[in-house]
């Protein structure tokens, strides 16, 4: 019987709580910080994910055999090589390898040489052979700082005069700070946008089911970016051969090329595609799960989740498969009014009691808290809801009908959740 932390407290980490907790392996679960929904199933403790000296002895004095980290941060600053040093077990990849998320530049410089299919760039270290360099080139083009950015560093540019002002921003007035000491400007890749991940125990890989985010706020992909404000799992655009080829292509080189580079990949990678008409292309690494694509992928998933995570730190992955649920799963998040920007918290949420417990919707908290008795929302996004169903549609009817259920003052969410894969039937 094991014991479980997990780091973080959002929908992504409540949907691991979720599968952890139906191990028959796992004893007890613990969670940093958590939420509202995730304290139903796992001791929630007041550490800060950063605070890695905190996370060990709250891990050494309670016993807990695993530690599974939802978020880029602790991962990039290191945590997994710190715990490794005390002898704890932890999922996920060291500080060198996390550098694939870390670092654009270590990225694209890795998928250059290895010859990994990605778009074609350039690197500057100084704002003015960027802006020189802009003067010649082909638009659209992308503007991304290196370095971690709260998932704002990638900046579209149809102008010069846009690129000019994301230069500018990034390396001059260092709107993300030290992330912007160094930016790639990368060719405008076209096509359908989707997430495969796999695990890894730095020599084999099991690829996990296809996932589509929806990053922009509001229907139709417009507005800002956001975390992302919904997902669904398989995705159709993914057909078994483009999955063979994201597997022969991209996860697999990158996973020697990691080897053959000194910095083996433990963990599970996330890879960001684009699917062009010249095939699935790089478009970034993630070095963890996604979120909301993992409030999908998880409730499809037939098999324990403890045991692809310990085969990738015991490096046994070869001896195991997953096992997945037919259908599909659908996700809508559930916002406060005014996210990804200024927003309210403290507003009482209701109706989720009266929704049926049966297998075809599951909640996931993000930014919510009990408090008095009630739970209340603590953040921007604050709910997922997830909803199974035999195709797109029925996933699609059987969430929203469901989110017509739960009511909060300023809630919001995106109507059109699966909407191209909807047009491919
Ligand atoms: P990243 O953080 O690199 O995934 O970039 C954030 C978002 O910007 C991606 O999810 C894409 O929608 C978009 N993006 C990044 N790079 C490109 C590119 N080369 N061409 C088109 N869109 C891109
Ligand atoms: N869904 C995007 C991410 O997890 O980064």
């Amino acid at each position: 019987m094991s014991k479980v932390l997990v780091v973080g407290g959002g929908g992504r980490e409540h949907s691991l709580v979720w599968k952890l907790h139906q191990s028959r392996d796992v004893e007890k679960i613990y969670a940093v910080p958590g939420n509202g929904g995730i304290c139903e199933a796992a001791e929630c403790l007041d550490i800060d994910p950063m605070d890695f000296e905190g996370l060990a002895s709250l891990v050494q004095g309670q016993g807990i055999d695993l530690t599974v980290v939802g978020s880029e941060a602790p991962l990039v600053a290191g945590i997994v090589d710190e715990f490794e040093k005390k002898g704890l077990r932890i999922f996920g990849p060291g500080k060198a390898a996390a550098r694939l998320e870390g670092s654009k530049v270590f990225c694209k410089e890795l998928l250059w040489k290895y010859d990994i299919p990605t778009g074609r760039g350039e690197v500057f270290e100084e704002r003015q052979d960027a802006l020189d360099f802009v003067k010649g080139c082909d638009f659209p083009c992308v503007v991304k700082a290196d370095g971690l950015a709260a998932g704002k560093g990638v900046i579209i540019c149809r102008y010069r005069e846009e690129a000019r002002e994301a230069i500018e921003n990034i390396m001059g007035r260092r709107i993300f700070g030290d992330a912007g000491r160094t930016v790639i400007i990368e060719e405008f890749l076209e096509g359908e946008e989707v997430s495969c991940l796999a695990f890894s125990d730095g020599e084999e890989v099991v690829p996990l089911l296809s996932a589509q985010d929806h990053k922009a706020i509001f229907d139709g992909d417009k507005g800002p970016n956001t975390g992302g404000m919904g997902a669904y799992s398989p995705a159709p655009v993914v057909t078994a051969e483009i999955e063979a080829e994201v597997m022969r292509e991209i996860i697999l080189p990158v996973i020697k090329a990691m080897a053959e580079e000194g910095t083996k990949y433990r963990g599970v990678l996330y890879a960001g595609l684009m699917i062009t008409d010249k095939g699935p292309k790089v478009l970034e690494f993630n070095v963890r799960f996604g979120d909301p694509e993992t409030q999908a992928i998880i409730p499809l998933l037939k098999t324990d989740l403890l045991l692809p995570l310990n085969a990738c730190i015991d490096g046994t992955l070869g001896e195991i498969s997953l096992e997945w649920n037919e259908g599909t799963a659908l996700c809508v998040v559930l916002a406060s009014r005014g996210y990804p920007g200024r927003y309210e918290r403290g507003k009482e949420i209701r109706g989720l009691e009266e929704l049926s417990s049966g297998k075809e919707v599951y909640v996931f908290h993000a930014g919510t808290v009990r408090r008095d008795g009630s739970l209340v929302t603590n953040g921007g996004r604050v709910l997922g809801v997830t909803g199974m169903g035999n195709s797109i549609k029925e996933a699609i009817d059987t969430t929203y009908r469901a989110v017509g259920e739960i009511q909060f003052d300023g809630v919001y969410c995106r109507r059109d959740i699966g909407f191209r894969a909807l047009n491919r039937n």
